[in-house]
């Protein structure tokens, strides 16, 4: 068996070069963050079950449980100058919004994996209306 010249651009070369470029982010499943946001996540009673901001406790806060229909998002958790970003997103989940000057009444969620924060935002930007 001959073996390839040196130097030779390997077939493989463009996929690792396509995974390198590739962001970072988690790509969620939105039907996968449907089931936690319902189920153990109970993110409905305040966010609406649609998301909009319309839970049964929502009154109970000010500023009010975001509205995903609407995406207006405001907190900068990784400080990079832009609100509501993946990681802002999953931030503010896993740590509370009172963290980043938040209301409180959004509690920090530590029992999520990182699986089910990604899924969790996933499904929050598909309910974008
Ligand atoms: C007890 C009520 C309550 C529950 C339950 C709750 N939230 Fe919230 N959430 C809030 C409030 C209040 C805010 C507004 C915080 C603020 O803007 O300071 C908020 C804000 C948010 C934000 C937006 C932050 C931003 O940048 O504007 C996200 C994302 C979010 N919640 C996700 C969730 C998810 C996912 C769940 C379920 C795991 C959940 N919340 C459960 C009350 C709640």
């Amino acid at each position: 068996m001959k073996l390839a010249k040196p130097g030779l651009l390997k077939p493989w070369l463009p996929v690792v070069a396509i995974l390198l470029m590739a962001p970072p982010v988690m790509a969620g499943d939105a039907a996968a963050g449907k089931q936690v946001y319902d189920g153990k996540g109970a993110c409905a009673g305040c966010h609406g079950a649609g998301g909009a901001g319309d839970g049964a406790a929502a009154v109970a806060f000010n500023p009010r449980p975001a509205n995903f229909a609407t995406a207006e998002f405001r907190i900068d958790a990784d400080g990079n100058g832009q609100a509501g970003d993946d990681a802002d997103i999953a931030n503010v989940i896993k740590h509370g919004a009172a963290k980043y000057g938040g209301n409180a009444g959004m509690a920090a969620r530590g029992d999520f994996s990182d699986a089910e924060l990604g899924n969790l935002v996933a499904y929050i930007r598909s309910l974008k209306q």
